[in-house]
This record gives structure tokens, C-alpha cells and sequence, in this order.
């Protein structure tokens, strides 16, 4: 691994001893990982970073350890001193690197007496999540933990090593400081020395960063902690990591053309190849086609649009549908086995998702439909619409009516449902070209779709929902992994986007005054982009949560088992923050 300065633990590392250096005498220091006792012979794996390697005591060569091995345990530390032998043909380990060799124990020194732990350290197999977070030091001690966190290291370390090389700077930004808005709740700090007042943690790095590049840095990038108080999920953490960035005198092209080049060699570092350039995709057409922003393209499944076959249509569904402004989609299921409780299934699902019903069809020999809607439907039409979709005999169509937001997303969700659960290779791709706003029907306003500083495109006289923004996702394996935008960088134009997002002249100065105040002193042409570390980790890992690549993660309810946080405080302590709690704490979150 590296270099190791010999001491009165250890001079070698377990996982690096081999058949040259048979013959050797060597200490090595670890964990007990697994203990065998073969009629005489005890034959221990001692762990330790760098691997596994097998410990020998002899009961004639040397009593007095083989005596004390008898009542080591897994877990327990220990250090040990002897000689490096090989092993017979016969007991040769292929399965580890350090499987030709082993250590004859002469003696042994206990550091450490572990008791027996909760779940087994020795294998990677199944534990209750709550349990291996209570005791989140033994679950990291596991391989496959273990291999995640030198996983997101060399991903780190080829971010670094590429940001470097292109004249980056690595800088800081304040974690207490006020709200800036990317869509979730803020977490507050109270301030004791202004009572009554309170520090935002940051939801991303947004704002600073702008502000870089007005003070002149042109090149920015941190691994920045984010904090976002918001429903969790098996993606989404209350503290997250990003690598932001963001560069001056830029256009998206010159940020797409960075990151694909970054996005190859992080990935690279995980052992994913990709080849670049990356496609770039509007968002308009996976809308269509996937009913998402973040697709999963591996899985197939394309949504079509089947309107062209149903124009003229007695099938009231579809023509209400249509004659309304709405559309009318599908897609090609997967081959497999439907029976009609799995239509039933699907058809619910549909509704529980906000469509108003499912159209199944199992296309038969000559392009008949065997669908509940067949009747309602002329040959053309029904054999339009399998055209459209390439279908043919044997294959099952699902299709919605609605308008276009709803059936994208009850189809998105319904190719998901219908997805394998074991998908090939690798997916990144860019979306590109996406609305500036969305319509929120509760709040009756129009909310960013991505933040208010992304410069907006097109006729700002215009009704803003017409508007399209400068802003861009990076997509792997139906994951958004990243998303920045090209800023504004005139005061004049940020407060239109303030106006259009409804946010009054004076709060909107009141709030985000020091930016409107910045961009008047010669903000230069800037963009970004924040790549989500933790979904990247987590899918070159291979695991379905990135909790297994946050060394201290929180659970769904945003509780830590192993601290008891987030836990109540003193009176005292309140006191002297000005406050008091309407609140009764909850139960010991442990
Ligand atoms: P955005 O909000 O899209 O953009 O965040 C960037 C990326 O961060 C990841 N991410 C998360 N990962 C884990 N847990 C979460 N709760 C979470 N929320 C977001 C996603 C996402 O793509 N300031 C802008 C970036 C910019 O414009 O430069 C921003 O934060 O992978
Ligand atoms: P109905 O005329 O409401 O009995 O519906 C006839 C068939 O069309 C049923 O199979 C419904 O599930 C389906 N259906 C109804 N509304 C929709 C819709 N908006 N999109 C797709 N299918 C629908």
C-alpha cells in the first residue's frame, strides 16, 4: 500500500506479504477476522486495511502462543511476531492475494479485547440497516464497506487530479450563512449573540460561488457539503456532498465540453468507460419519450406519441383526451407472461398515480387487439397505433389518455414498475434545454425549475411560462447526477426572474440584496454545474442507497443511531438562545 515505518506493532502490511518474502521474520498488526482450530493447529485471518492475511500457532513451535491463541476471538487486536512461511501446494489459497504464504506465530501481544459483535464482520451478508448504523465502526470494518470508501477516494482524487490540471481552485464557502434557495426547507442554526436570529446551513454552495467568479477567481471548485431538509430517500440524504463548480467567461458548450471530459475520467477511476461526446438530449423530447428528466434509457421501453392514429376516433376516452389538448401515449411492455390480474395491477398503479384508467393490449395473429377497448376501435386505428409503437404479434401495449404532464409521468413510472431489476452497462447522457419555470398548482405561482440565478432564454415580455433556461442535468442510469446552468449576470435581468417568480422588489432585496448588489459591479459572463458525489459513488459501487457510501449517513426518518442525534437539549441551553420549544421531544431517535 505505501510505506511503513517498522514499530513495535508491526512492520508489514497483512495484505501485502508474498512468496518473496518467505524466510522473513515480520510483525503484523490487526483483527482477528476468523479463527480455525485444526486438531493441533490454530490457524487464524488477520485483518487489517490492506487485507487478510493467515497466522499459524504451532503447539510444539511455539506452546506458550498456541495456549494463548486458544482465547482470542473475533475482533479482538493483536500483534504478532514470526516468520513468513509458504504454504504447501495443497493449502495454497487462490482467492487471496496473500494466499501462498503464511506467518508461524512465535509470539503474540493482545492489544485489544473485542466482545463479540452484533453481526458478523467476516461476511457481507444481510444485516438490518438500523443495527449496522447503531454500530456504523464495525459495519465499516466489512469489505465491501470498506471498498466503497477507497472507491469514493480514488473518485475524489480524479476529480482533484483533473480540476488541478485545468486550473481550478479549490476554495471554501461558510456552512453558517443565510437560505439559498434550491427548492427544500433550510436547516436553521440560532445565533446566541443575535437572539432571535438565525443562520441558514447552505442548500449548495450557489451563491458563493457566483460571487467567486465576480471577485475575479474564473475557475472555482469545492467538495462541498449540502444541506437540505426534505423527505429522504434511498438518493436523497439531509447532508449530501457535491463537487461545485463554476467558471467565467463561459458558454454551456464550454461547461458540457469540461465535464464530459471530468465525467470520463471520474468514472474512469471506478472502472467505467464511456466515450465522449456525451449525447445531449432537450428535455421536451425524454419528457415524450420517458415520461422523466432523468430517464433510464437502458431499460427500453420508449413512450410514442399515438395520437396520429386515434385523429378521428369514436373511442370517447381518446377522444376526449385529444379533442381537450390533451395526448394520447404508450409503449411496448417488455416480453413476458401477462396474465389479466397483472393488467389489473398495472391498471391500478396507473391510477394511483393520477391517470384515470389504463388501456392493455395483447396484439394477436393478423393485428387484432385483445384489449377491454377493442371493441371501441377500428382495424386502422388499432393497427396505426402498433405501428407506431413497432409493435407485432405477441407484444402487450400499455397506453394513457390525459393530458401531457400527467401521462408522462404515470408512463414514466410505469416503465419503471416494468423495468428488470438487473440492467446491463451504463447510461450518461445530457438534458439539456429545459423550462426556466413550472406552474405550482398549490402555491399559484411559478417556482424555478432549477434556481432563479440560471440565466433564462427567449422573450422575457413574454409569459414566463414560455420561458426556456440556460440550465443542464447530467443523467447515469435513471439518476440525475449533476445539473448546473449558465447565470445571469445583470441586476436587471435577475430581478425579472425575482418579478416572474413573484418574489416582491423589496423582499427580493431584502433576501438576495448583496447578489443584486454584486452583479452591479462588473459581473462577468458565468456558469456551473454540481455533480451529486454521493449518487456517483453509489452507482459505480453498485449499491441501490447511497447510505453505503456516506461513511455516517442518516436514516429515513433523518435520525443517526449511533450519536442519538437529533436528541433535545437543556432549558439552559435554550435559554440562552432565546428560545423556547413548543415541541415535547420524541423518543431516544436509538
Ligand atoms: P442541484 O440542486 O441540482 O443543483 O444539486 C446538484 C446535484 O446534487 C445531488 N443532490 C443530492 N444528492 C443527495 N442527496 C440530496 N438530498 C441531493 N440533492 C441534490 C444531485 C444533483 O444533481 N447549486 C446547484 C448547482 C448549480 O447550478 O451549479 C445545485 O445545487 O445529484
Ligand atoms: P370507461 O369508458 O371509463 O369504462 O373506460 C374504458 C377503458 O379505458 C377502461 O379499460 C379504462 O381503464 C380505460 N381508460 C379510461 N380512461 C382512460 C384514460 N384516461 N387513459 C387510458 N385509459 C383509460
Amino acid at each position: 500500500m505505501r510505506s511503513l515505518r517498522a514499530n513495535e506493532y508491526r512492520d508489514t502490511w497483512a495484505g501485502e506479504a508474498r512468496k518473496d518474502g518467505v524466510g522473513q521474520e515480520l510483525r503484523v498488526a490487526g483483527w482477528v477476522h476468523r479463527r480455525r482450530d485444526h486438531g493441533g493447529l490454530i490457524f487464524i485471518d488477520l485483518r487489517d486495511r490492506t487485507g487478510l492475511l493467515q497466522l499459524v500457532f504451532h503447539p510444539t513451535t511455539a506452546p506458550e502462543a498456541h495456549e494463548q491463541a486458544h482465547r482470542l476471538r473475533s475482533e479482538d487486536v493483536i500483534s504478532v511476531h514470526g516468520t513468513l512461511v509458504a504454504r504447501d501446494d495443497a493449502t495454497v489459497n487462490p482467492d487471496l492475494p496473500t494466499g501462498e504464504v503464511e506467518v508461524q506465530v512465535a509470539e503474540f501481544e493482545l492489544l485489544s479485547d473485542a466482545e463479540t459483535p452484533p453481526f458478523q464482520i467476516d461476511e457481507d451478508g444481510p444485516v438490518d440497516e438500523t443495527l449496522r448504523l447503531k454500530h456504523r465502526y464495525l459495519d465499516l470494518r466489512r469489505e465491501g464497506m470498506r471498498g466503497n470508501f477507497e472507491l469514493r477516494h480514488e473518485v475524489i482524487t480524479a476529480i482533484r487530479d483533473h480540476l488541478n490540471a485545468e486550473g481550478f481552485l479549490e476554495m471554501e464557502t461558510p456552512i453558517l450563512t443565510r437560505s439559498t434557495p434550491e427548492g427544500a426547507r433550510d436547516f436553521l442554526v440560532p445565533s446566541r449573540m443575535n437572539p432571535g436570529n438565525f443562520y441558514a446551513l447552505p442548500q449548495s454552495p450557489q451563491l458563493f460561488k457566483q460571487l467567486f467568479m465576480i471577485a475575479g477567481f474564473e475557475r472555482y471548485y469545492q467538495i462541498a457539503r449540502c444541506f437540505r431538509d426534505e423527505d429522504l430517500r434511498a438518493e436523497r440524504q439531509p447532508e449530501f456532498t457535491q463537487l461545485d463548480m463554476e467558471m467565467s467567461f463561459v458558454t454551456e458548450e464550454d461547461v458540457i465540453e469540461l465535464c464530459d471530459r471530468l465525467t470520463q475520467s471520474f468514472l474512469a477511476a471506478g472502472g467505467v468507460e464511456i466515450t465522449l461526446p456525451l449525447e445531449r438530449v432537450p428535455y421536451d423530447e425524454v419528457m415524450l419519450k420517458y415520461g422523466s428528466d432523468r430517464p433510464d434509457r437502458r431499460i427500453g421501453m420508449e413512450i410514442a406519441d399515438l395520437g396520429p392514429a386515434f385523429e378521428g376516433t369514436e373511442f370517447k376516452v381518446f377522444a376526449g383526451a385529444l379533442g381537450g389538448g390533451g395526448v394520447v401515449r404508450g409503449f411496448k411492455a417488455p416480453p413476458g407472461e401477462y396474465p389479466r390480474k397483472r393488467f389489473d395491477e398495472l391498471t391500478e398503479k396507473a391510477q394511483s398515480l393520477g391517470a384515470k384508467g389504463l388501456v392493455w393490449a395483447v396484439l394477436e395473429e393478423g393485428g387484432a387487439w385483445r384489449s377491454p377497448i377493442a371493441k371501441f376501435l377500428t382495424p386502422e386505428e388499432m393497427a396505426d397505433a402498433a405501428g407506431l409503437l413497432g409493435a407485432a404479434e405477441g407484444d402487450v401495449i400499455l397506453a394513457v389518455a390525459d393530458d401531457a404532464k400527467v401521462a408522462a409521468r404515470v408512463l414514466g413510472d410505469l416503465r419503471l414498475a416494468l423495468a428488470p431489476e438487473d440492467v446491463e452497462g451504463h447510461d450518461v447522457f445530457w438534458v439539456e434545454d429545459f423550462p426556466m419555470f413550472e406552474w405550482s398548482e398549490d402555491e399559484q405561482r411559478f417556482d424555478a425549475m432549477h434556481h432563479p440565478f440560471s440565466a433564462p432564454r427567449g422573450d422575457l415580455d413574454a409569459d414566463p411560462g414560455t420561458w426556456r433556461s440556460r440550465n443542464y442535468d447530467i443523467v447515469m442510469d435513471g439518476l440525475e447526477i449533476g445539473g448546473g446552468s449558465i447565470r445571469i449576470n445583470t441586476p436587471e435581468v435577475q430581478q425579472r426572474v425575482f418579478d416572474a417568480l413573484g418574489l416582491p422588489p423589496a423582499e427580493a432585496q431584502e433576501r438576495f440584496g448583496f447578489l443584486l448588489d454584486a452583479l452591479k459591479y462588473g459581473a462577468p459572463p458565468h456558469g456551473g454545474i454540481a455533480f451529486g458525489l454521493d449518487r456517483i459513488v453509489a452507482l459505480l459501487a453498485g449499491r441501490d442507497s447511497i447510505r453505503d457510501v456516506i461513511a455516517f449517513p442518516k436514516t429515513s426518518t433523518g435520525a443517526d443511531p449511533l450519536t442519538g442525534a437529533p436528541a433535545p437539549v437543556d432549558e439552559k441551553q435554550l435559554r440562552d438562545l432565546g428560545l423556547r420549544s413548543a415541541a415535547r421531544p420524541g423518543p431516544d431517535v436509538r
